[in-house]
């Protein structure tokens, strides 16, 4: 079998890579690969092949051989030789997954629902481009060389010192930089937590083998996101619901769990702040039993009332493991986070993370570090809360006015709230939205399966998600459902 690499970037742009092998000869086993780059694609239509001389001297057969396999594909249709213009592929010659009665263009990725009040998602449109893109550039230009090899699994110093004083500033949070683990996000940090394969393992799990960095059984809120409680599963980590009540999480049912997992600033999806003594109780609670708490800081920096609570983790910063992400105040496409450590897990997480950064990309890194430290994220998050609390704002106006009956629950506070409803219609109403195109989850999408109780019917209104140019819109339309419910 001959493999090489025909490089002809400097004559047509591009690399080809083509196996010789299989029965029949050399000329007949180019003439197969050359046949199959075509009609798989890989040769587009047009695209202008190497004169015979240098692909016979890249490939190491005769001229003959060469222009015999594009004499034969000629004859087949597959290329073209014209005087002057050389030979090319066929304008034709479609793709193996066209010829085969594929669409013939890349079938479009499923479009979005009409009205999109899904939680968690903040405003696509608002990302800010210019000055994440002014960042990046002074990153790029700033940045040492060392800083484009294998990056450090801490994450860049830059960033973890910028976050230090963020936190410390924006979120009460008492740490320094050397406690700062960068990840890829919450779900990132849960999988290097609890993980149970190899070091810097493949599959997207971290953690030594044999055993994550912390064990279950983990307490979790009796509501919550049904991703993060698959992921626990799949590590093989049994979630403890505890009951939950306006007040947040009802704390004083942790018994001997080895962990806890609460959003104290927020409860999601409920909405309600961890009421201040069970912030007590719940810190008490994993001094005495030498546990610890994971605080799911999701949406700490959007609360509304001009009563924003701390981060819990200042209470105790080696009791707590403080966890946030870029992906509610920026993007969730961005995958930047940040693990806030008591000291006795920095080397575990890092262990569990590998030898190299293998998930968070050091110039996305870089860039934030600088978006943070030059005042630009501290406008937008402050642009975005304005223009969050004015849409919840609006939802808490057009159902008073529309749909009285409906009641908004929860503090007001970051990219969603919750709507009550009637005993018993929760499903009828997201049918019948959906059937009006708006896309949005019922409480129950939410419930820990071994829940307690249940807390009753209702909806859970992702205000934050459409463009402010198609809010009225959604708004308008989930008020003609619930008016008529
Ligand atoms: C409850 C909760 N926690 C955390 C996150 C953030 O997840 P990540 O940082 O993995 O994007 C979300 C985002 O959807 C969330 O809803």
């Amino acid at each position: 079998m001959t493999e090489s690499w025909v490089n002809y970037a400097e004559r047509i742009g591009v690399d080809l890579h083509l196996e010789l092998s299989g029965p029949g000869g050399r000329r007949a086993a180019l003439t197969r690969a050359l046949r199959e780059a075509v009609r798989g694609g890989r040769l587009a239509p047009g695209t202008r092949l190497p004169p015979y001389r240098s692909l016979a001297a890249d490939l190491g057969v005769a001229r003959n051989t060469v222009a015999d396999a594009y004499a034969e594909l000629v004859a087949e249709g597959w290329l073209t030789a014209r005087q002057g213009s050389g030979t090319r592929v066929a304008e034709r010659a479609r793709p193996l997954r066209q010829a085969v009665g594929a669409p013939a263009r890349a079938p479009a990725r499923a479009r979005g629902p009409r009205h999109d009040l899904r939680q968690g998602r903040p405003d696509a449109s608002a990302f800010p481009r210019a000055a994440w893109a002014a960042s990046y550039r002074r990153a790029l230009q700033a940045a040492p060389s060392e800083a484009f090899g294998p990056g450090d699994p801490a994450g860049r110093r830059e960033l973890r010192e910028t976050l230090a004083e963020y936190l410390a500033r924006a979120r009460g949070v008492r740490t320094e930089p050397d406690r700062i683990v960068i990840c890829s996000g919450f779900a990132h940090a849960l999988r290097l937590l609890f993980g149970r394969d190899t070091p810097g393992g493949t599959g997207g799990w971290g953690g030594p083998a044999g055993g994550g960095v912390l064990r279950g059984p983990l307490g979790v809120e009796g509501y919550g996101l049904g991703f993060h409680r698959d992921l626990l599963a799949a590590a093989g980590v049994r979630t403890v619901p505890l009951p939950l009540d306006e007040h947040g999480a009802r704390v004083a049912a942790l018994g001997r769990e080895r962990a806890v997992l609460l959003t104290p600033a927020h409860q999601f999806p409920t909405g309600g702040p961890l009421r201040p003594e069970r912030r007590a109780a719940v810190i008490d609670w994993a001094r005495a039993r030498g546990s610890v708490v994971l605080e799911d800081d999701y949406d700490g920096e959007f609360r509304y009332d001009r009563r924003p609570v701390g981060a819990l983790q200042g209470l105790d910063p080696e009791r707590v493991i403080h966890i946030g992400s870029v992906s509610k105040s920026l993007s969730p496409a961005l995958r930047l986070g940040w693990m806030v450590l008591p000291e006795r897990y920095v080397e575990p997480v890092l262990a569990a993370k590998g030898e190299r950064e293998g998930w968070a990309s050091v110039p996305d890194q870089l860039a934030l570090a600088d978006f943070m430290a030059g005042g630009s994220y501290d406008r937008h998050v402050r642009r975005m809360r304005q223009r969050y609390r004015g849409r919840r704002d609006r939802l808490v106006a057009a159902l008073a006015e529309r749909a009285p009956h409906i009641e908004v629950t929860g503090v007001a506070a970051g990219l969603h709230a919750v709507l009550r409803l009637p005993p018993g219609t929760e499903q009828t109403v997201v049918e019948a939205a959906a059937r009006r195109g708006i896309a949005l989850d019922g409480l129950a999408a939410f419930r820990h399966p071994d829940g307690p109780a249940s807390a009753g019917d209702g909806l859970v209104v992702g205000y934050a998600a459409p463009a402010d140019h198609a809010y009225g819109a959604a708004l308008e339309a989930l008020c003609e459902v619930l008016a008529a419910a």
